[in-house]
């Protein structure tokens, strides 16, 4: 079974010392729910996925290591060189030394603040599929402008088209590939979408993906504005197979909340 992701972006928040305090509400949290029996098999059905700061990646390792099953970390982002000078960059060999399984790849607050093209994230794309164990969450998503034209599936085939180019030139199969659609303008913005909306996105992406590349575990997961009041009605969309937090993710209590509803 596809196990759904319920990942957190802490984007550039929380130091060492926060992060501590954060993981150890997180389990006392989740051992209080299990010791309630409100928790069972969320643990089989999903991963809590927490894209700490590059700075606290080790720490966070530390502490989590013994829930390893069922909490995993994640780089924000990744550059795609393997070493040298490249002042400020994280590669891939330095975030998996921290533990890492997955790397965030074009964020959009990478593409909008930090001018990263699509060129440059198949870059990214290519270096993670080059190196064994991590697995790439791909955003993709049209701002609100592409959507008032109703342009929003050629917009997000188009970054797709060339953020998965390197899928092509790999011999074999992908094992692994999760794909975050999150609209510019309902990240951070209390406007999530619609869930019929989201499902008929997911939709279009999975067939693109499907039948233009060669895949073997692929989830789609929503993210913008994911809050604990609307986490249950995105969940039941056959085609949501996870979410990607910001904001609701910083607070322990509310995010184990959501990972809980997840699979309620
Ligand atoms: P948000 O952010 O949940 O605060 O809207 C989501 C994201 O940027 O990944």
């Amino acid at each position: 079974m596809k196990k759904k992701i319920i990942a957190a972006n802490f984007k550039m928040n929380k130091t060492n010392r926060d992060i501590e305090e954060y993981f150890n509400t997180f389990v006392n949290n989740m051992n209080e729910f299990k010791g309630k029996g409100l928790f069972e098999n969320i643990g089989l059905n999903s991963e809590a996925v927490f894209a700490t700061p590059c700075t606290s990646l080790c720490e966070s390792y530390k502490i989590i290591k013994p829930y390893g099953d069922f909490i995993k970390l994640s780089a924000q982002d990744i550059y795609f060189e393997k070493n040298g000078a490249y002042t400020g960059e994280i590669s891939i060999d330095m975030i998996k030394d921290c533990g890492c399984e997955y790397a965030i790849v074009g964020h959009s607050e990478r593409r909008r603040i930090f001018n990263e093209t699509d060129e440059t994230i198949a870059k990214k794309m290519s270096a993670v599929y080059s190196s064994e164990g991590v697995t790439p969450i791909l955003c993709v998503g049209e701002n609100k402008e592409v959507r008032e034209k109703d342009m929003q599936y050629d917009f997000v085939k188009k970054q797709l088209k060339t953020d998965l180019e390197p899928l092509k030139a790999k011999s074999g199969k992908v094992y692994s590939l999760i794909i975050a659609y999150e609209p510019v303008w309902a990240i951070g913005t209390d406007l999530p979408i619609r869930p019929e909306d989201g499902d008929k996105m997911h939709r279009f992406i999975y067939d693109y993906v499907r039948s233009n590349y060669e895949v073997d575990e692929l989830r789609i997961i929503y993210g913008g504005s994911v809050k604990e009041s609307n986490i249950k009605e995105l969940m039941d969309e056959p085609y949501i197979n996870g979410v990607l937090v910001g904001g609701a993710s910083l607070d322990p209590s509310v995010f184990l909340n959501i990972v809980r509803l997840s699979n309620a």
